[in-house]
């Protein structure tokens, strides 16, 4: 089975409660069994994982690059200024690993702030606006490139 860490950044723990009219009424443990789950149909080993912290994040890519391991990537708030997760996420792809980034929301149909990331520029692709179903999308996408 290929591995994929599905990473969601700061303020994602708080999915289903925080803002549900933007980011949806899925709480991040749903979302940790529908990640498994949805791997699984696609023969893929998929766990995720959550932080608020950018120490972590820029951790966890640069344990995906040493063990090989494809990412999906969620940085939250980190996407709009994070230069250390978006130098990380570029050790990720210059490895030939997939970094696919995920927004629940449509960063450029919200505030200006949001409309620049500094993630995309590194990463494999981008899906924004789709709710939870982004992440199902990022994970076939995985499965295609590895298939
Ligand atoms: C987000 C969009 C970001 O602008 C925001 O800071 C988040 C979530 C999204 O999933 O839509 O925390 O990444």
């Amino acid at each position: 089975m290929t591995d994929v860490l599905v990473v969601n950044g700061p303020n994602l723990g708080r999915l289903g409660s925080r803002e549900p009219e933007k980011y949806g009424s899925t709480t991040e443990s749903e979302l940790a069994g529908l990640v498994r789950e949805w791997g699984a149909a696609l023969a893929l080993q998929a766990t995720l994982r959550q932080s608020d912290s950018e120490t972590d994040l820029v951790r966890w890519m640069h344990e995906c690059v040493d063990a090989g391991t494809h990412v999906v990537l969620n940085p939250a708030a980190f996407t709009h200024y994070s230069y250390a997760l978006r130098d990380a996420c570029a050790l990720v792809t210059r490895e030939g690993l997939a970094l696919i980034e995920v927004h629940l929301t449509n960063p450029h149909a919200r505030e200006e702030f949001r409309h620049t990331s500094v993630i995309s520029g590194v990463a494999t692709g981008t899906i924004a606006g789709l709710g939870v179903e982004g992440y199902h999308l990022a994970l076939r996408a995985v499965a295609a490139r590895v298939g």
